[in-house]
Formats: C-alpha cells, sequence, structure tokens
C-alpha cells in the first residue's frame, strides 16, 4: 500500500510518500481503507520525536473509511461499512482515566497516514452520515478531545461562559462548536485578527489577542468578571487561565503547545475555589456521545486545507508555523 512511514526525526521533509506491506486483520481487528486522514499537533511532536515513538512508524490518528477485511469475530462490522476511527486504544474499562496500556494511535501503532490501516474492531464506528470523507475525517482526535474536556470534565451548562485559548487550533475549533451546541457563550483568544474574525463568524461572542500584553484582563472584563471554564492546551499560560476563570471556575488542561513546564502561585488557586482538570483524549463512551452530538447537530468541523497524502510534509510546515485556522485534512485513494 501506499503509506508515509517515518523512519526518522526531524523537520517536515522526514515524511516522504513510499509503501508499507498491507496489514492483515486478526482475531478482533479489521482493515480500513482509508478515504482521508487529518493532522492533529501530536503528529508534529512524534515526527519531531517530542511524542516519542518506536520507528518506523506510520504517524497519524485521524481518518474516516471503508472497512475492508474483517478478522474472526467481529460481528457487527462488515467490508463495504462506512466507518470513523476510534484513535483512543486500550483505554479500558473506567470512564474517569484510561487503563495503564493506553495508546494513541499513529505511534507506536501504526496510524492513518496510509490506504490501509489495522485497527480493533472496536475501533472503528459508523460515519456520521451527514459528513464529507473530509469532515469525517477531521474529527475525530481533536473532536474527542475538545468533548471529553468541555462535556465529561467541564460539565459545561447552558448559558455558561467559555474561554477557548489558541482559536486557530484544530481543538479549539470543533470545542467552539460543541460549547455553542451546549448553549455556552464563547470567548476566544488567538495570534491573528483575522483567526478572532473568523471565530466570530462561527459563533464566538468575543475575542481577545493573546500577544497584548494583560490579555487577562480583557478576558475578565468581556465576560463581566470572570468565565466560568477555561480550556488550555498551552500549558505556559495555566496562570492566565487561573486569573481568567470567575470564583469557583473550572480550568481543564490537556496540552502543552506553549511549554510543557508551568510555574503557579498557590493562592489565587485556593481563594478561588479554582477546579484544575486534568483530560487526555476520551473513552469509547465519550467517542460514541460525540458521533450521536455530530448526528443531531449542523456544525461541520472547520476545515483549513485539504491536500493529497503525499503532501503530508506541507501540512505539517503549515501546523507547525500556526498557520491554520482548523483541522488540516489528506485526502487518500
Ligand atoms: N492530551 C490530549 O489528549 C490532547 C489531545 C489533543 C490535543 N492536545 C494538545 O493540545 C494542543 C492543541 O492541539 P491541536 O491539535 O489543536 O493543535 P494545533 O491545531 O496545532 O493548534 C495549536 C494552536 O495553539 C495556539 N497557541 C500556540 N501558542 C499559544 C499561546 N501562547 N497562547 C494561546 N494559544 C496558543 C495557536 O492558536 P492561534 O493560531 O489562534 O494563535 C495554534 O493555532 C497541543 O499541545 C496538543 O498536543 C492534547
Amino acid at each position: 500500500m501506499n503509506a508515509v512511514v517515518l523512519t526518522e526525526t526531524g523537520p517536515p521533509e522526514v515524511l516522504r510518500p513510499g509503501t508499507a506491506p498491507d496489514p492483515s486483520a486478526g482475531p478482533g481487528e479489521v482493515v480500513v481503507a482509508l478515504r482521508a486522514a487529518a493532522l492533529n499537533r501530536r503528529d508534529v511532536f512524534v515526527r519531531k520525536g517530542v511524542a516519542p515513538s518506536p520507528l518506523p512508524v506510520i504517524p497519524g490518528s485521524d481518518g474516516a473509511g471503508v472497512v475492508h477485511r474483517t478478522g474472526a469475530g467481529v460481528p457487527g462490522v462488515a467490508p463495504g461499512d462506512e466507518v470513523i476511527v476510534l484513535p483512543s486504544l486500550g483505554w479500558g474499562d473506567r470512564e474517569d482515566a484510561p487503563a495503564p496500556g493506553f495508546r494513541i494511535l499513529g505511534g507506536p501503532d501504526d496510524g492513518t497516514y496510509a490506504e490501509l490501516v489495522r485497527l480493533p474492531a472496536a475501533n472503528v464506528l459508523p460515519k456520521p452520515g451527514r459528513l464529507s470523507w473530509e469532515a469525517a475525517a477531521a474529527i475525530p482526535l481533536a473532536g474527542l478531545t475538545a468533548y471529553r474536556a468541555l462535556v465529561t470534565r467541564a460539565g459545561v451548562r447552558p448559558g455558561e461562559t467559555v474561554l477557548l485559548l489558541g482559536i486557530g487550533g484544530g481543538v479549539a475549533t470543533i470545542a467552539l462548536h460543541i460549547a455553542r451546541a451546549a448553549g455556552c457563550r464563547v470567548i476566544v483568544t488567538s495570534s491573528s485578527p483575522e483567526k478572532l474574525d473568523r471565530a466570530r463568524e462561527l459563533g464566538a461572542a468575543a475575542g481577545v489577542l493573546y500577544t497584548e500584553e494583560g490579555w487577562p484582563e480583557a478576558v475578565r472584563e468581556a465576560s463581566g468578571g470572570g468565565v466560568d471554564v477555561v480550556l488550555d492546551s498551552v500549558g505556559s499560560t495555566w496562570a492566565d487561565s487561573i486569573a481568567c476563570v470567575r470564583p469557583g471556575g473550572r480550568v481543564v488542561v490537556f496540552g502543552g503547545t506553549g511549554g510543557g513546564r508551568v510555574g503557579l502561585t498557590v493562592r489565587p488557586v485556593t481563594m478561588g475555589q479554582v477546579s484544575l482538570l486534568g483530560t487526555t483524549m476520551g473513552s469509547p463512551r465519550d467517542f460514541a456521545s460525540l458521533l450521536r452530538l455530530v448526528e443531531h447537530t449542523a456544525w461541520e468541523p472547520v476545515i483549513d486545507s485539504v491536500r493529497p497524502l503525499a503532501e503530508v510534509a506541507a501540512a505539517h510546515a503549515r501546523e507547525e508555523a500556526g498557520e491554520h485556522f482548523g483541522k488540516l485534512v489528506l485526502s487518500i485513494g
């Protein structure tokens, strides 16, 4: 099959179109013929060796396609089924946290930058009928993360105000749709006035440039004294996020785009009764709930651009530079 196999870490150019052996479906597994895949910041981290994975590996956590082969013992899945990929592998039985064997598709397990991907049968779900292949492929990792952060962890309620940091990102753009669908008012930050404008067109009530000194004060003003919930995937901004919430607010953290270490002052958290909630990806139940939401609402993931799989290096360069707004999609086949 055609595939992008990562054999060394480095700049985007290490992602070279090539070939790999066709995967086969063992017991309890399926092989999906992918029609589209999509990028996540994690793919950049895998490519650079920041999220270490044994090499060689086929990166990619997002995908949608058609079931190509089934192994023994996979009732309910048949060749020809149109499916979307759940990238949480080995989550386990608990809803509050994944099991020790939890992995994310696309390193160490071969992922979706390929014509075929092997998956446990439980990791394919019916593709939402109203979505194109590209839109469906844009949803899995970012949608699952945003859904769990907002709904399962923060428990957002209608009428609450949610702050999304860095609205250009794939998770942030999908979180905007999910928060709006939950009846929340949304405030966003970005490095770019154009991205703030685009967020307003998608339903954001206000936007603040995080490149300007004192931006948390602007968020507090825009929210009448502090937001109810912040989604922070930046890491280096934890203290700012805590400064943005009202007393008793929730800060959900799930990433370190701006750095993996934080310095915090204890008092604003304790006196402010702030809940600091960590999260990662999501459970199969979170994913099924997300897909039900997709079926019963009208939003589509924001797609920055669609390129053929062979041009994945250009997509990585764009994502790493932060030039994108929404998801970078790869068409396959
Ligand atoms: N733990 C998990 O399960 C999980 C799951 C998904 C993602 N993540 C993490 O979440 C982060 C976002 O992922 P993604 O795939 O959505 O990435 P992405 O599409 O590459 O988006 C990154 C965005 O971060 C924003 N940003 C960068 N520095 C910032 C800063 N100092 N303040 C505010 N925003 C800043 C930029 O927004 P603007 O362009 O608007 O300036 C940029 O577009 C990554 O760190 C990723 O590893 C974790």
